[in-house]
């Protein structure tokens, strides 16, 4: 009995000392493992007379309840402990200074192609692309403007071999379609890219823009289809309140042909230095698509018509933005760059 008294009080002393949860742990091995303190107790019952057996074995199951219970609850308490301490090495000070990461922005071609795109995607048209490295047969021939003919002067051509060009306009995408389109009507289509021409860059003029052509092909299309949808394009580009003008103009590729103004948004037509005194601004070319265009991608013009219209995105974002010189928009500088913020 004395002897369970010791060991008791000297497994309490170790448990209460305890400040491992492996220490714990070496304490229930050495006191009640398969051969630790309590089952050597066990095996000494062996040796004393009967009587005195139960006595000992319910002192021995008392102890080795004890034990188990305080062993527990220290384990409980140090592993508590140690998630605490834990908790309290990650914890994150949240009120440091973080990384600062900055968004990048829209470029403002990126923003005038993405805005025409929408507008035409909500009036049903389709957004068409094709390559910058063109054949002249989709820059030129399609597009009624045969070798030699005068009006290829109209636009200087960086030309690869005879018969690949960088294209000039985006009318060659137009001429793909028609030809994919292999006689289906009705056609809607709207062409944003890149184009090539050979000019002295200035703060007006570039080697290489961005246009957005339109083009629709169907039963009746008119003119005043034209007129409307761009008077429509004028207002959203432009605001509300634009007024446009034809004037007549050329382009093989459309029959009649007409250049088209908008009413200053600047000075809302009163006149100033943006539209120089005028009034209005050249902002497109447009006309109805050629009989020969037609013919030449396989329609028949007696029964189809279409319109087109080109406008340079580089222009428009000019007038727009207020930017009065085209080389911003390719030498990538980032205080420029940063000015263009989409808010939607
Ligand atoms: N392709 C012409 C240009 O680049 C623009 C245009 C397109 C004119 C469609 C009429 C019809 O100048």
């Amino acid at each position: 009995m004395e002897k369970i008294q010791q060991l008791k009080q000297q497994a309490i002393d170790f448990i209460e000392s305890a400040k491992q949860v492996e220490e714990v742990n070496q304490i229930r091995i050495e006191y009640l493992g398969k051969k630790g303190h309590v089952a050597n107790l066990m095996n000494l019952m062996k040796e004393l007379p009967n009587e005195e057996k139960p006595k000992l074995g319910a002192k021995v199951n008392e102890l080795k309840q004890e034990l188990t219970a305080r062993i527990d609850e220290k384990m409980m308490i140090l592993k508590q402990q140690a998630m605490l301490e834990n908790l309290e090495k990650e914890k994150i000070d949240i009120t440091l200074q973080g990384y600062q990461s900055t968004l990048g922005t829209i470029h403002p071609l990126t923003m005038i192609t993405q805005e025409i795109e929408d507008l035409f995607l909500g009036m049903g048209y389709q957004v068409a692309e094709g390559p910058e490295i063109e054949l002249d047969i989709y820059n030129f021939e399609k597009a009624n403007t045969p070798k030699n003919h005068p009006a290829r002067d109209m636009q200087d051509t960086f030309y690869i071999n005879p018969e690949v060009l960088l294209r000039t306009h985006t009318t060659a995408i137009q001429m793909r379609e028609l030809e994919k389109a292999n006689g289906k009507l009705p056609i809607k289509l709207i062409c944003p890219g890149k184009v090539y021409r050979r000019d002295d860059d200035d703060a007006t003029h570039s080697h290489q823009f961005m246009q957005a052509e339109g083009l629709v092909v169907g039963k009746n299309i008119t003119l005043s289809d034209l007129k409307g949808t761009l008077q429509y394009m004028a207002n959203h580009l432009f605001g509300q309140g634009r007024t446009i003008r034809f004037r007549p103009s050329y382009f093989p590729f459309t029959e009649p042909s007409v250049e088209v103004d908008v009413s200053c948004h600047i000075c809302n037509g009163q006149g100033c230095n943006v539209c120089k005194s005028t009034g209005f601004i050249e902002v497109l070319g447009a006309g109805m698509v050629h009989p020969n265009v037609l013919k030449a991608n396989g329609f028949d013009p007696e029964v189809c018509s279409g319109f087109a219209f080109g406008i340079g995105l580089e222009r428009v974002a000019m007038l727009k933005y207020g930017i009065d010189d085209i080389r911003n928009f390719y030498i990538n500088d980032i205080r420029f760059l940063k000015m263009f913020h989409r808010f939607d």
